[in-house]
């Protein structure tokens, strides 16, 4: 495996995009004390606090593909609990989620010829930005480790634990921070049912089970 670890870069995604070259699969981790440019889910940014974690790295992916970034959800829910005992929750479809539904982190999956390129962003000690998303509740982990070691301690974890798609989907559900609750998706209303064999959010709603394969997941306020 390679690590390169940046003081500072625009993104840590982008900079992977870069460096991998042609030819046979390489196993790469990028990560970065200080991101500038940090990309998040559906085209918005992400910010880095000043102890926060942002790397990226090159898997293969799971053989379902569409359930690669859940898997890599319950892989690093499985690492905290190990290693420090904490306890990380999973949102659909890609939040790492602390303290009754506050985001601790995200996890962005992107296709990139033969590879798929994993980001991660994991907020650990004082929230000293400003969130641009005001519709989250944010929080972090303590700081439990540098910027530098553990994210390839975790990109490690991940290479030796893969699971298989009916692990992920079991795990990825008993993680969950909602199953069961009624939630909002893209306008619709429903609750969560847990997740179908691609990954998609099965939702129950007024007119039976409905599956859904993106968008982003709320709590619904009223309920
Ligand atoms: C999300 O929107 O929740 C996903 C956030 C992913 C952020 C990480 S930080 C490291 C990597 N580099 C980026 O530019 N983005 C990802």
């Amino acid at each position: 495996m390679h690590h390169i670890h940046l003081d500072q870069c625009a993104s840590t995604q982008e900079y992977l995009k870069n460096y991998l070259e042609e030819g046979s699969f390489q196993e790469v981790i990028i990560s970065c004390s200080e991101q500038t440019d940090g990309k998040g889910r559906q085209g918005k940014s992400w910010i880095q606090g000043s102890h926060s974690l942002a790397f990226s790295f090159s898997l293969k992916p799971n053989p379902i593909v569409s359930l690669t970034s859940l898997e890599i959800g319950v892989l690093i829910s499985m690492f905290f609990k190990s290693k420090f005992s904490l306890d990380i929750k999973l949102k659909w479809p890609n939040d790492l989620m602390v303290q009754d539904f506050k985001k601790c982190g995200g996890i962005l999956c992107q296709t990139y010829e033969k590879y798929l390129l994993v980001g991660v962003g994991i907020n650990l000690g004082e929230i000293d930005f400003s969130p641009k998303d005001l519709s989250i509740e944010i929080a972090s982990l303590p700081i439990i480790g540098n910027q530098k070691d553990l994210p390839q301690e975790i990109y490690n974890y991940i290479l030796q634990n893969r699971l298989s798609p009916e692990m992920t989907r079991s795990s990825w559900e008993s993680l969950c921070a909602h199953l069961n609750r009624e939630v909002v998706i893209e306008n619709e209303r429903g609750f969560f049912m847990g997740i179908g064999e691609s990954g998609e959010l099965l939702l129950k709603t007024n007119l039976g089970i409905k599956k859904i394969f993106s968008g982003s997941l709320f709590l619904n306020p009223t309920s």
